[in-house]
């Protein structure tokens, strides 16, 4: 509300007060609007508190005490019942000798009174004070609000890292240990591929110097058909070790991309942070369903080690990449493209790292590229989205590497992200 919206409501039912008094608050440059009873102020006041209501409510209100119909005190407990009007401060209008009158008002909660018959100077004055002192609560007010909204959305950011962090180290454990286990399977599969070759082997000679076996041989070779089971038992220690090595692989992507260096920079390369990234995105990024795959396409570069944090910086990686996923599932929803990443690094100047992540879904729109890094800042719907990766993202890049995160995108023409980090 602009000032020149300010306006003090005087609520007297003697039209010679009221002239006075207007014509006293009009010299010292107030606006004002007039009731001439206790229920067609409560009925304007009520009117303005209505949230649809174009006229704000007022700033101060100055009430006779003795009026038709219900009376100023009246008039002053109602207001104050009422949540929405009990933070405008009244001021009683009474008669000098009445002392009675002025301490049941203030008793009321009035903030003030004023005597009649009225001194220009005096109501100015008092009316002065008080305007000024609401104003100030009203800022005062105003300035808390914007505070508590700051300190959740900071609250929120460190409660999200903090949980993040401790999903780092609970994911960089279950890594780990999942190494032992792992390793015997994977360093058993050669020995056991021997082993299966030697038997084949035996077995191979045993028909060649016993080809009339048995019958009892004979049903059992036949009852398991053994040269299939022979063949496909190869195929099978094939694929146990294609598996292990997969899981292996994302064993060491989780490590890698969890390393818990959320406090010590060390330095590290960032292309092996990316990679491990993608692939623990891996389920996301192949065809699903009727989807199509989303290619990522790497143009990498020449990059030495950066003095960084990795673990964080692979949580920018993260967040870039799954918003670039969203965007491509939400494209291909429209109009079945062939969905692609790419991914650009390169020195520039000798002292800069530069890494363009850019994807070709639907793009965003001004107010969405305004907003975009705004902390709860989000398109998706609940559960899908938390609007806080792009703020950490920022957060990540800007506060803990003195570099900067910057978006480019038109509506229909993709996005790219840029991540430039100092040397
Ligand atoms: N690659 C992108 N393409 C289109 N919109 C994007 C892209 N990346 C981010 N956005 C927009 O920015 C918003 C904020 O992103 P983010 O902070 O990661 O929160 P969230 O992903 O939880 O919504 C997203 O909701 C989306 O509208
Ligand atoms: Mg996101």
């Amino acid at each position: 509300m602009s000032t020149d919206q300010k306006y003090i409501l005087v609520v007297d039912d003697n039209p010679t007060n009221l002239a006075v008094i207007s014509q006293a608050l009009k010299v010292g440059g107030y606006k004002l609007r007039v009731a001439s009873d206790g229920e067609e102020a409560l009925a304007m006041v009520e009117r303005c508190a209505n949230l649809q209501s174009e006229q704000a409510l007022p700033e101060l209100i100055l009430l006779d005490v003795q009026m038709p119909g219900i009376d100023g005190f009246e008039t002053c407990r109602r207001l104050q019942e009422n949540p929405a009007t009990k933070a405008i401060p009244v001021i009683f209008m009474t008669a000098l000798n009445d002392a009675e009158s002025k301490v049941q008002g203030l008793s009321m909660g009035a903030v003030d009174y004023i005597t009649k018959p009225f001194e220009q100077e005096e109501v100015l004055a008092r009316v002065k004070v008080h305007w000024r002192l609401k104003q100030l609560t009203d800022y005062l007010e105003q300035e808390v609000a914007e505070r508590t909204a700051l300190l959740k959305h900071t609250q929120l950011q460190l409660i999200q890292q903090e949980k993040l962090s401790t999903l780092g180290q609970l994911v960089a454990g279950v890594a780990h240990e999942i190494n032992n286990p792992l390793s015997f399977v994977v360093g058993n599969i050669a020995p056991a591929k021997e082993y299966l070759a030697d038997i084949t082997k035996l077995l191979n000679l045993y028909q060649k110097n016993y080809p009339q076996p048995v019958a009892a041989v004979a049903a059992q070779i036949e009852d398991m058909d053994l040269e299939f089971a022979l063949e496909d038992f190869t195929k099978i220690l094939d694929s146990m070790q294609l598996g292990t090595e997969r899981i292996q692989d994302i064993s060491l992507s989780l490590r890698n991309f969890a390393r818990s260096s959320n406090d010590t920079r060390i330095k590290a390369d960032l292309h092996e942070g990316m990679n491990s990234t993608l692939v623990l995105l891996k389920h996301r990024l192949k065809n699903q369903g009727n989807r199509g795959e989303i290619e990522v396409i790497k143009h990498y570069g020449n990059l030495p080690e950066v003095d960084c944090y990795p673990g964080p910086m692979n949580q920018v990686f993260m967040n870039l990449f799954a918003n670039a996923i969203d965007a491509l599932e939400e494209a291909w929803e429209k109009d079945q493209r062939p969905l692609k990443i790419q991914i650009d690094t390169e020195v520039y100047h000798d002292d800069t790292i530069i890494i363009q992540i850019a994807d070709n879904a639907l793009g965003m729109t001004e107010n969405v590229r305004k907003n975009l890094f705004q902390p709860l800042f989000t398109t998706k719907s609940i559960g899908k989205g938390t609007g806080l990766g792009l703020s950490i993202a920022q957060q990540i890049v800007v506060d803990k590497h003195s570099g900067k995160l910057l978006c480019d995108s038109t509506p229909g023409n993709g996005t790219e992200f840029r991540v430039e980090i100092p040397l």
